[in-house]
């Protein structure tokens, strides 16, 4: 696990000349913050795998479901937000207006959008800063001032864990975050994962998983449900579980569609600590 700043960790400056995942994932939720290099990028990965914006949309509907559900029934108003993206519509301090909220991710412009729209929000902020150094997260001012980890508290890791590439040990440094969390906290997170994909779908999703990480400044790993699960040590998991996310506490009369490929290529669930 990195302990020390080099190039590869810190948080960065908004890249014109090269494709993020901030920026990305902001043109697929039909945001304005981005290059046209993320723009050709979003595009070519549409062109191999045309399910790509779909999933984008999903994880951002799940995020909704998962505040809302954990404000209204688990009576949770503390939220740190770890690799939470530029905000570009349906926001956690939107969604539970009333909690306490701090986002965090390495990307300038990232957290410069959140800053702006966070102006008259006093107990909501936005902390530029690599995942990978949990200090500079969990022990930041901003954070301190901002959540008190003594009260009900929920950590979303949404569509995050992914970046963290295997040789930075994700498991390690999630567990950083998780060992900061008492009995009855929560984390709720989302990952990308070929589970759901065999035959000709798997390969089309590892070729557009190629030209992703050929184009984009970070690398996407997608991985089993087995280690997404160990993502969840010492919680219970919530009902309906690690599960393709339009299927988690989906709306009333929501029926999945079987052919929908981009429902399962992402999954995820919450978590309550024991
Ligand atoms: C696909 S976006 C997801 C954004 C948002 N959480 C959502 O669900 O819509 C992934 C986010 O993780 C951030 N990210 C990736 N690696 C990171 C790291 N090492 N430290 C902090 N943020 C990181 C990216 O900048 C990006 O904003």
């Amino acid at each position: 696990m990195p302990d020390e700043q080099s190039d590869r960790y810190g948080p960065r400056r908004s890249d014109p000349g090269h494709a993020s995942a901030a920026r990305i994932n902001d043109y697929m939720l039909g945001g304005s913050y981005n290059y046209p290099v993320d723009r050709a990028a979003a595009e070519g990965v549409k062109q191999i795998f045309p399910y790509a914006q779909e999933m984008a949309r999903y994880n951002r509907q799940w995020l909704t479901r998962a505040v809302t559900y954990l404000a209204s029934e688990c009576g949770v108003h503390q939220f740190l937000d770890i690799g939470s993206g530029i905000p570009t519509q349906g926001n956690v301090h939107q969604i539970a207006p009333d909690a306490r909220v701090v986002y965090a991710d390495y990307e300038r412009v990232a957290v410069d959008i959140g800053l702006d729209i966070l102006v008259d929000r006093p107990y909501a902020t936005s902390i530029h800063a690599d995942v990978r150094q949990p200090d500079t997260i969990l022990d930041a001012p901003a954070t301190v001032d901002t959540l008190d980890f003594d009260q009900p508290m929920a950590m979303i890791w949404s569509s995050m864990i992914h970046f963290i590439e295997d040789q930075d040990e994700p498991l390690k440094i999630f567990a950083r975050y998780r060992d900061r969390l008492k009995p009855g906290d929560y984390i709720a997170l989302t990952h990308v994962s070929l589970h759901f994909a065999t035959g000709d779908l798997e390969r089309q999703v590892r070729a557009s998983l190629d030209a992703y990480n050929g184009s984009v400044a970070e690398t996407l790993t997608p991985r089993t449900l087995e280690t997404i699960n160990q993502l969840f040590t010492g919680t219970t998991i919530i009902d309906p579980g690690i599960v393709p996310l339009p299927d988690w506490r989906a709306d009333p009369g929501y029926e999945p569609d079987p052919g929908d490929i981009a429902r399962v290529m992402i999954v995820g669930g919450v978590g309550r600590i024991v």
